[in-house]
C-alpha cells in the first residue's frame, strides 16, 4: 500500500524537477513509526537530492529545499509537507490509507498481500524445496514432521512471492534396509496386513529382522544378499521393493493430505543408483577423487588440499553413500527443472552433509550450486503419544485431534460444531505448527502437549480461536435473532475486548516497521468499528475516550 503513496509524492517531484517518477522511488524513505504521535511517514533527504544532482551543491541547498518544499502540495493522498532538518518530510492521509487497505482486502481476499507491486519487482523464480522426506519402513520422526511442516511454509512463501514452485519428496527408498525388509516379508510379512496398514507392517517386520539379525548370522547374510539382488537388478528381488514403495507413497500422500501438503514429485535415493556412478566417473576424470589406502573413494575439502578433511563418496567394496547419491540427484535436478534456487530442508544434524555436498559441486564446475541452500533446524524432544513413541506421522496427528477434542469437550465456549473432529484435527495442528514456528528454527525444544494445545497465550488454538470468532460476528448477530437475547451479542464482545487486550500487547504498533504497523492499526480499527457497530445495536453509546 505504501507504493501507492510513494508514487504520488515521486509524481510531483518528477513534474517539479523533471527526472521520470521511477528516479525518485527509492530516494523516499519509510520512516521507523516512532513514540511522538504526530511522526511523519516518509522523508526524502536534501543530501540524497543534491548526490543526484537535483539541488546544486552550493551554499543555497537550504533555500532551494524550501523552494521545493514549498512547490510540493498536500493533496487527497498527502496530509502534510513540512520542511526538517536535512529533508522534507510526509505524512499521508491516514483516512485514505485505511480505506485502501481494506479495499484491498476485501478485493484480494485470500491473495492479500501477495499479488503487491513490491513482489512484481522481483524476478519470477523457479523454485525446488525438497523437504519431509522419510525413509521406508523406519520411524518418520520429529526431525521429519518439522521439516514436512517448514518445507511445506518454504514452498507456499514462495510460491505466495510468485514464483514457481516444485516441491520433491526425496524417499529414504535405498539400501541394506531393504534387504532386511526383503527377508523379513518373506518370514513374517502378511500381504493382509500391508494392504490394512502399510506403514505400520513395513516398520514392524523391520524391527522384528533387526532382532533377529542381531542374534543371527544367516539372516545378515541373506540381507546383503537380497540387496545385492536389488542393486544388480534382479527381476524379482525389484518387484518386491517396488510393492513396499508404492504402497508406502500412497499411505504417505493420505496422510500429507490431512495437513494440506502435496508433493509434485516422489524422488528418492533409490533413482540415483546408475547416475552415481556417472558422478563418480566425473570426479574420477577430474582428478577430484582420490583413493586412500583402505580403498575408500574420497574427495579432498581441505584448504592445505592435505586430506586433512574428507568427504567419502564410495565404499571399498565398491558402493556409493547417501551423499553420492545426492550429488547426482542435484545434478539431475539441474537438468530437469532449470531450477533457479533449489532448498533442502533437514535437521541440522545434516549440516555437514549439505556442505559437503555443495562444495563438492562447485569444485566439479557446478556454478549453479551457489544457488542451492539448506534450512536446517533444531532437535524436539519428548514428542510422545498416549501410546508412547511418535513412530509415525499419522500418530502425531492422531494424538493433536484427540487432545484437543478432549480439550474442546470440557471448554464452555466450544460451539456446535458440524464435523467436530475436523476443527479438533484443524485447530490441534496448528498448535503444533505455531508451536514450532515461534522461535528460531535452528533451535531446539521440548514438546509438551499441554504447552502446546493451551488455548491462552501465544498458541495456535488462540490464533484459531480469534479468527473463528472473527468470522462470526454475522453469525452472533444471526444468533441473537433468533432468539432475541442480548447475551450472544454481548459475549461475543466482551470475548473480542480480550482478544484486543491480548493483541494490543502482542501486536505492538509503536516502534514497528511502518508497513507492519499500519496494518496492525487497520486490525484495530476493524475490531474498532465491529465494537462501536455492536455497541449501537445493543443501545450503547460508543465514548471516544474516559
Ligand atoms: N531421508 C533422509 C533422512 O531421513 C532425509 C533426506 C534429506 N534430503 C537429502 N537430499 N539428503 O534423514
Amino acid at each position: 500500500m505504501a507504493c501507492y503513496f510513494r508514487r504520488a509524492i515521486a509524481s510531483q517531484l518528477s513534474k517539479i524537477l523533471g527526472p521520470a517518477e521511477e528516479n525518485f522511488l527509492p530516494l523516499i524513505l519509510a520512516i521507523p513509526v516512532s513514540k511522538k504521535h504526530h511522526s511523519p511517514d516518509f522523508r526524502l533527504s536534501v543530501s540524497s537530492l543534491v548526490e543526484n544532482g537535483w539541488i546544486q551543491p552550493d551554499r543555497s541547498v537550504q533555500a532551494q529545499t524550501e523552494l521545493l518544499a514549498k512547490q510540493l502540495k498536500c493533496d487527497s493522498l498527502l496530509d502534510e509537507i513540512h520542511l526538517n532538518q536535512g529533508g522534507i518530510h510526509f505524512k499521508f492521509n491516514r483516512k485514505l490509507l485505511a480505506e485502501r487497505v481494506l479495499q484491498q482486502v476485501l478485493k484480494d481476499g485470500p491473495y492479500f498481500g501477495v499479488k503487491s507491486q513490491l513482489f512484481s519487482l522481483c524476478k519470477m523464480k523457479k523454485v525446488v524445496v525438497e523437504f519431509s522426506s522419510p525413509n521406508i519402513a523406519k520411524k518418520f520422526h520429529a526431525g521429519h514432521l518439522r521439516s514436512t511442516i517448514i518445507g511445506n511454509f518454504i514452498a507456499n512463501l514462495k510460491g505466495a512471492l510468485g514464483h514457481s514452485v516444485t516441491r520433491i519428496n526425496y524417499l529414504g527408498d535405498w539400501g541394506l534396509q531393504f534387504g532386511l525388509l526383503g527377508i523379513g516379508f518373506q518370514e513374517f510379512g502378511s500381504e493382509e496386513k500391508l494392504k490394512s496398514n502399510p506403514l505400520q507392517h513395513l516398520f514392524d517386520v523391520y524391527v522384528q529382522v533387526n532382532k533377529t539379525a542381531e542374534k543371527d548370522e544367516n539372516i545378515k547374510k541373506s540381507a546383503q544378499e537380497f540387496f545385492r539382488r536389488l542393486e544388480t537388478g534382479d527381476v524379482q528381488a525389484l518387484s518386491l521393493w517396488q510393492h513396499f514403495r508404492k504402497i508406502s507413497i500412497e499411505e504417505y500422500e493420505r496422510i500429507y493430505k490431512r495437513l494440506g501438503i502435496h508433493f509434485e514429485e516422489y524422488s528418492g535415493e533409490s533413482l540415483y543408483q546408475k547416475s552415481s556412478q556417472t558422478v563418480l566417473d566425473q570426479l574420477e576424470k577430474q582428478g577430484l577423487l582420490k583413493k586412500t589406502k583402505e580403498g575408500v573413494g574420497v574427495v579432498d575439502l581441505s584448504v592445505a588440499r592435505d586430506m586433512t578433511s574428507c568427504a567419502t563418496l564410495v565404499r571399498s567394496n565398491g558402493t556409493s553413500l547417501y551423499l553420492t547419491r545426492d550429488l547426482a540427484a542435484a545434478i539431475d535436478r539441474m537438468d530437469r527443472f532449470n531450477f533457479d534456487e533449489m532448498i533442502y530442508v533437514t535437521d541440522k544434524g545434516q549440516q555437514n552433509h549439505f556442505t559437503q555436498m555443495f562444495q563438492i559441486l562447485k569444485a566439479m564446475g557446478h556454478t549453479w550450486a551457489e544457488h542451492l541452500y539448506h534450512v536446517p533446524f533444531g532437535i524436539v524432544q519428548g514428542m510422545k503419544t498416549r501410546k508412547g513413541d511418535v513412530v509415525f506421522l499419522e500418530d502425531v496427528l492422531d494424538e493433536a485431534r484427540s487432545r484437543m477434542l478432549q480439550n474442546m469437550s470440557i471448554s464452555k465456549t466450544t460451539k456446535n460444531l458440524d464435523d467436530p473432529e475436523e476443527t479438533a484435527e484443524d485447530v490441534g495442528t496448528s498448535a503444533i505448527i505455531i508451536q514450532d514456528f515461534k522461535g528460531p528454527l535452528l533451535s531446539d525444544y521440548k514438546f509438551e502437549w499441554d504447552r502446546i494445545l493451551q488455548s491462552q497465550g501465544d498458541t495456535g488454538v488462540f490464533l484459531q480461536y480469534t479468527h473463528a470468532r472473527l468470522c462470526r460476528y454475522d453469525e452472533v448477530l444471526f444468533q441473537s435473532s433468533k432468539n432475541l437475547q442480548p447475551r450472544h451479542l454481548v459475549n461475543f464482545l466482551l470475548m473480542l475486548c480480550r482478544l484486543a487486550a491480548v493483541a494490543h500487547k502482542t501486536l505492538p504498533v509503536k516502534n514497528s516497521p511502518q508497513e507492519l504497523a499500519q496494518a496492525r492499526l487497520q486490525l484495530f480499527k476493524g475490531t474498532c468499528t465491529v465494537l462501536a457497530n455492536g455497541m449501537r445495536l445493543l443501545g450503547i453509546k460508543p465514548v471516544i475516550k474516559m
